[in-house]
């Protein structure tokens, strides 16, 4: 029997628990015509949630789907590259028009980079041309099908690493009218968040923001527990409150979970709480490694942060002192930072890490 749980990539629409309301309204956004950001924390279901709606635009709106991943581009080249990927499957018979436009790119950068010239002269910005003859696609697109255009644009926080991109982009697919409807996904929530609600930015005000949360406990707790029955083992339901409340709605890690509780019980038999102690300590082993070397990449006060939230404290307040930090005002900077890069989420009293896992490992390192 195969383990029902994913936790290692993008899932299908049909393994998706909860989410009808955010799928509903990102539907609802690409139908009308509007951008949206899908801003989360990492893993929480941006890109299966994106798939599932491109799944419905296709089915029921015939639109043509696009899914760039900005991830790592640190160059324009690197964008077109991108760009190309996604776009060489779009209807039209562009695929070849896209490999060249791509390779033109590239071609633009190695002549900047070495100062050559080939045949007529280049400059550094020749890889803008390409680029926007790859982002004005949907307008080919529409006109040679009558196909209207989605394209995510995941990771997009990354576009901030390459000066300029984000004036570039907004250039063109403002012209797209309903040739091109946007989304554009990323994790690193406050990132994004700057990229369209900053009013100095290019994007500013082009987008419809939308947040993915927590999944709620009670649908990961069916959930959890209609797989386990489907596949024929038995979970005590307590073993299976204690996995879901310790998953805290993360819907990665309540399924990693899963996952290991699963492969722990025996065919046909019962998870019961020594089988959960057993998937437990075996996932943490197992996050350790990645755990380690995020703990040392911290500063001093970044970690005695994250120490007094994994104890339940608030670093905020005269609590800090009991992780080592002399005052409350000591611990604004390293939090400001935690919650750019998306390891921390909300604010005040409601201020947390946002990987369980992380925090019940950093609770463990303390009491050892
Ligand atoms: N609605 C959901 N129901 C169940 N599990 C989910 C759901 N959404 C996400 N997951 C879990 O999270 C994992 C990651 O999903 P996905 O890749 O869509 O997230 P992401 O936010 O795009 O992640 P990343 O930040 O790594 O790009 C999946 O493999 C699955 O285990
Ligand atoms: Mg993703």
């Amino acid at each position: 029997m195969l383990n029902p749980f994913v936790y290692d990539r993008p899932i299908a629409p049909a393994d998706m628990v909860a989410r009808e309301a955010e799928a509903a309204l990102l539907h609802e956004t690409i139908e009308n015509g509007t951008n949206a950001t899908l801003a989360a924390p990492r893993r929480f279901g941006k890109t299966s949630l994106i798939g599932a709606a491109f799944e419905r635009a296709d089915r029921e709106l015939g639109m043509a789907t696009a899914a760039v991943d900005c991830y790592g581009v640190l160059t324009r080249e690197d964008f077109a590259a991108r760009l190309a990927t996604a776009y060489r499957t779009l209807p039209g018979g562009f695929t070849r028009r896209v490999a060249r436009l791509n390779e033109e790119a590239t071609m633009g950068a190695q002549v900047a980079g070495t100062g050559a010239t080939l045949g007529r002269k280049r400059t550094p910005l020749s890889v803008e041309e390409p680029i926007i003859e790859l982002l004005d696609l949907p307008l080919k697109v529409l006109k040679k099908t009558g196909q209207r255009t989605v394209v995510a644009f995941d990771e997009f926080q990354s576009v901030l690493d390459v000066p300029g991109l984000d004036g570039l982009i907004r250039s063109r697919i403002q012209h797209h009218g309903k040739a091109g409807t946007y989304v554009f996904a990323g994790s690193e929530p406050s990132l994004l968040h700057s990229l369209f609600v900053d009013r100095g930015r290019p994007l500013y005000g082009q987008a419809r923001i939308m947040q993915l949360g927590r999944l709620p406990l009670r649908a990961a707790f069916s959930a959890v527990a209609d797989r386990f029955e489907a596949t024929h083992r038995e979970v005590e339901p307590r073993v299976l409150s204690r996995l879901v409340e310790l998953g805290a709605g993360h819907p990665q890690r309540t399924m990693l979970l899963a996952s290991a509780l699963w492969d722990a019980t025996p065919a046909r038999g019962e998870a019961d709480d020594e089988v959960w102690d057993a998937a437990l300590a075996g996932t943490l082993a197992w996050l350790g490694t990645e755990f380690e070397v995020m703990w040392t990449s911290w500063s001093s006060t970044e970690r005695r942060v994250l120490a007094a939230l994994a104890d339940d404290l608030s670093p905020l307040s005269k609590d800090g002192r009991r992780v080592g930090l002399k005052h409350a005002s000591s611990a604004q900077r390293p939090v400001a930072g935690l919650l750019r890069r998306g390891v921390l989420e909300g604010r005040g009293a409601d201020l947390r890490i946002v990987d369980p896992m992380l925090a019940l490992w950093i609770s463990q390192l303390r009491a050892k």
